[in-house]
């Protein structure tokens, strides 16, 4: 029988990697306290419903990369989630039916589910980092938003990103626009592909942000959704450009803007990165106050967010050496025996020091003694332990350095406090 694969589009993460997470995380977490951010966990599936509503039903995403299933025979379809904003919104109207006080600010590093094609930067299974501030999206919170995340991206070192932003307007401002584009698409239809046509009854907007250099060529000279939308949104968009370039980020108006996901209404950002080649989108967000009445909230929860992929901002910091300092940490001790009759003292020790917080580690499978020093090396161990008859009689032990060769002889207990020391150096 051939042995199993990891399914297609999924990837494992062994120890080597993982490093890189904790460190983007701990990264993450400490970015995200500075804003007055917590973490939310909500389930990997919900109802299919949930997001047709949310994300909406002419989008890629539910259109056709979704996995979903029935639970049993007669049940509710359920679909692992492909992004988070609809299942978090769900979760707060649940909890907070009448709104709950003025700003929830949550994050989540999440796993997520897309029926996608799998390609470099794009998987079935990934991993989004994300906020969303729940019960306010005035100007100021969405400069609050966009200025988190790209804390996290300078913390982090990465250089060389694009922050693109456009207004979406209200649903008025762009039932205009859709009518105005339908018309400044229709002499060119013939020339247009097949997606955008898909895309021209149901959702013209996609057509905007095609990949597809012909189509690029058409929209080109498309009106602009900035140019339809009412005095009021039109000022609200200036004030969240007056906060950035306050804050001193940068950014560019990006007419051609319009996301993937149908809940967005006024500012919409995403940010790019030149080290992601065809799939060079690291992030993007914006406004959803739309969503909770689309969910069946009964108050109308102002709201605005951001996700960025985990994987693409690996592929980029890795480009750019961002984890040349990460060096795996060995163990601080490795217990070396004389002769495997030492065993049971050895595990004795390494539990007494491991109770004192020394990390420990030995020989589990009784090999000699060069073998034994050639596997602390392998794992990068900050000192030997040697256990002989003779140290176990006197209770003074021989503890060596293994960078520099310095050996002291010392009690058991006298271990955690000579490793302090050491580590200080
Ligand atoms: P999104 O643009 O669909 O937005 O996804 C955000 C980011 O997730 C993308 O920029 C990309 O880095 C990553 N991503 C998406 N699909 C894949 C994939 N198949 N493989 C690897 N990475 C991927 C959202 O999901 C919205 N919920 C963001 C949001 C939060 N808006 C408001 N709040």
């Amino acid at each position: 029988m051939a042995q199993f694969q990891v399914v297609k589009g999924a990837k494992d993460i062994f120890p080597e990697e993982i490093v890189r997470w904790h460190y983007i995380e701990g990264v993450i977490r400490s970015v995200t306290a500075l804003y007055g951010f917590s973490e939310i966990r909500t389930p990997v599936f919900e109802y299919t419903e949930l997001f047709q509503r949310g994300i909406g039903s002419t989008t890629d995403i539910v259109g056709k990369e979704m996995f979903s299933f029935l639970p049993d025979p007669n049940g509710r379809s359920i679909t692992l989630r492909p992004e988070m904003t609809a299942g978090v919104m769900r979760a707060f109207l649940q909890k907070y039916p009448g709104g709950g006080v003025p700003a929830h600010k949550l994050y989540y590093v999440a796993d997520l589910f897309r029926k996608e094609r799998p390609q470099a930067g794009r998987q079935r299974q990934f991993t989004q980092f994300g906020a969303e501030l729940l019960g306010v999206s005035s100007p100021a919170a969405v400069a609050e938003v966009i200025s988190m995340m790209m804390q996290v991206f300078d913390s982090l070192g990465l250089q060389g990103l694009k922050l693109r932003v456009n207004s979406l307007g209200d649903l008025d401002d762009r039932a205009r626009y859709r009518d105005m584009l339908r018309a400044y698409l229709e002499p060119f239809r013939d020339k247009l592909d097949e997606p955008s046509l898909e895309r021209f009854d149901k959702n013209p907007l996609r057509i905007l942000d095609s990949k597809n250099p012909a189509v690029q060529e058409i929209v080109a000279g498309a009106p602009k959704l900035l140019d339809c939308i009412r005095s009021e949104g039109r000022a609200e968009f200036d004030r969240v450009l007056g906060y950035l370039a306050d804050r001193n980020i940068a950014y560019e108006v990006d007419h051609l803007l319009v996301r993937g996901l149908d809940y967005y209404g006024h500012t919409a950002f995403e940010v790019v990165s030149s080290e992601l080649g065809a799939q060079d989108a690291l992030g993007g967000g914006g406004r959803y106050d739309a969503l909770s009445k689309e969910l069946g909230g009964n108050v109308e929860i102002p709201a605005v967010g951001f996700a960025v992929g985990m994987e693409r901002l690996i592929i980029a910091m890795e480009k750019q050496g961002l984890f040349a300092a990460l060096t795996p940490h060995g163990p601080q001790v490795f217990v070396v025996l004389q002769d495997s009759s030492l065993e049971d003292q050895a595990l004795r020790i390494s539990d007494r020091l491991r109770h004192a917080g020394v990390s420990v580690e030995s020989d589990l499978a009784g090999r000699s003694m060069k073998a034994q020093m050639r596997e602390a090396n392998r794992l990068m161990a900050g000192f030997a332990l040697f256990v002989g008859q003779d140290e176990v009689a006197s209770g003074n032990y021989t503890l060596r350095n293994l960078k520099t060769s310095e050996q002291f002889s010392l009690s058991l207990d006298a271990i955690p406090g000579v490793l302090h020391e050491s580590s200080k150096q």
